[in-house]
């Protein structure tokens, strides 16, 4: 069964943009393995992320990033089934949001979405509208 996992929090107040990185590369390269997709935005020091993938896969990696030091206040915002992921076809499954390019497009991304009228994946569009403050 396919499943997503959504959640925000903080990073450690001394978290510097090296840690960040390194945060960046073990997420793609486990995620690529795992056949997890989804988003992960690094933003005033804020972290969001969508995980999609097996119930299995899902729950196991978020049980790791949940225990991970390097962050806090985890709230978990949508934990769901679903039928398909929103992320497969967008940049290779598993993508970094970080330069304004790429919130331009994942902005784009999220309203060609919104024509599949698809009820999780609009929960999904409004957290990550919210949290990247464009509203349209
Ligand atoms: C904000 C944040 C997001 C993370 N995202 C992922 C992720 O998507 N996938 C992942 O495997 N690890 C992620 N991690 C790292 C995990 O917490 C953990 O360090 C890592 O999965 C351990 O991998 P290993 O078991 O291969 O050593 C994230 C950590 C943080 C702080």
């Amino acid at each position: 069964m396919l499943k997503t996992i959504c959640y925000i929090s903080d990073s450690r107040e001394y978290e510097s943009l090296e840690n960040v990185k390194k945060i960046y590369t073990k997420a793609k390269q486990n995620n690529l393995k795992l056949n997890i997709t989804g988003i992960l935005i690094y933003q005033n020091g804020n972290f969001l992320q969508v995980l999609e993938g097996h119930e299995e896969q899902v729950d196991k990696t978020y049980e790791k990033i949940r225990n991970d030091s390097r962050h806090r206040n985890i709230i978990k915002v949508i934990n769901n089934t679903i039928e398909q992921r929103i992320f497969e076809d967008y940049n290779f499954g598993f993508s970094i949001i970080k330069s304004s390019q790429e919130f331009n497009e994942l902005n784009d991304y999220l309203n060609w979405l919104k024509h599949a009228d698809n009820k999780i994946a609009n929960k999904v569009i409004l957290m990550v509208e919210n949290f990247i403050g464009i509203i349209s």
